[in-house]
């Protein structure tokens, strides 16, 4: 694993001039963002060396390096989805990856659904904690204390400084967001009415089939992490309805925008 991780990133190295230190993962569809990366270099994941391939529609799948304001960033636009086959090891491989290009801050976004009565469609969920509810840990078996401890703490799995942060660029744009613990699930179904009710009464506020995996390991590799998640629909009693991809990113993309300004403000201030 050690040896993969120094290959892509050595690959990436001889690809790439600046040496970004905000490293950001971006949910199906939510690729908005990338439209404002300036001085860009697009490295789709089927030519780098051990990267997964993405295979959901909605994604693209690739790399992009560049300037977000006057911010170096690596962003991927498309993520690898432990529902989509892959095991943990893959599903994180890029955040190690991350990590061994000197990403010190990592920004995840996903799509969610709400668990919360207050919450409304559309809404910004700022990811306070999560629940890994994913049958694989991706931390499970061999540890290599290069990368990280054997038992890392998560008591601040989402950095409290990004969080504060956010709310106060939020709250200067005036944009609605919401705070909530993230139920991080397998998927591919949506939930159950009862499974969305079993979600709310251990403790979630929204809950969604990514996210958790990647900040586990960023934990592990020693990355503040900062998550939102745009609420596309609601699992909630009296207002649950059918949800499908198409709706989950229609509603994603109509949120984008606001999203990408908290991102982009973020940035300049992590
Ligand atoms: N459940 C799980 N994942 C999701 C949902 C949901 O309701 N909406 C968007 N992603």
């Amino acid at each position: 694993m050690l040896l993969k991780i120094q290959e892509t990133a050595d690959f990436l190295r001889s690809k790439i001039s600046s040496s970004p230190k905000t490293g950001i993962i971006l949910g199906t569809g939510l690729g908005n963002l990338v439209t404002q990366i300036t001085d860009k270099t697009e490295i789709p994941y089927e030519i780098i060396p051990n990267f997964p391939v993405s295979t959901v529609e909605g994604h693209s799948g690739k790399l992009i390096v560049g300037k977000l304001g006057d911010v170096d960033v690596l962003a991927m636009q498309g993520r690898f989805h432990y529902y989509e086959g892959y095991d943990m090891k893959a599903v994180t491989f890029p955040v190690r990856v991350m990590k061994a290009l000197g990403i010190e801050t990592l920004l995840v976004s996903n799509a969610s659904g709400g668990v919360n009565p207050d919450f409304e469609i559309g809404d910004l969920m700022i990811i306070t904690d999560h629940i890994n509810l994913f049958p694989e840990h991706p931390l499970r078996g061999k540890n290599f204390p290069e990368l990280g401890t054997r038992f890392p703490d998560m008591s601040e799995a989402y950095s409290k400084d990004l969080i504060a942060k956010a709310k106060q660029i939020a709250a200067e744009h005036k944009i609605k967001v919401v705070e909530g613990v993230y139920v991080g699930t397998t998927g591919p179904t949506f939930e159950t009415p009862a499974e969305y009710r079993y979600f709310r009464t251990i403790g979630g506020d929204a809950v969604g089939m990514s996210t958790v995996p990647e900040v586990i390991v960023a934990n592990h590799a020693g990355l503040k992490c900062f998550g939102i998640s745009i609420v596309t629909d609601l699992g909630v009693p009296g207002k649950i309805v059918e949800v499908s991809h198409e709706e989950v990113q229609e509603i994603g993309n109509s949120v984008q925008p606001l999203m990408t300004l908290i991102m982009k403000e973020l940035i300049r201030k992590v």
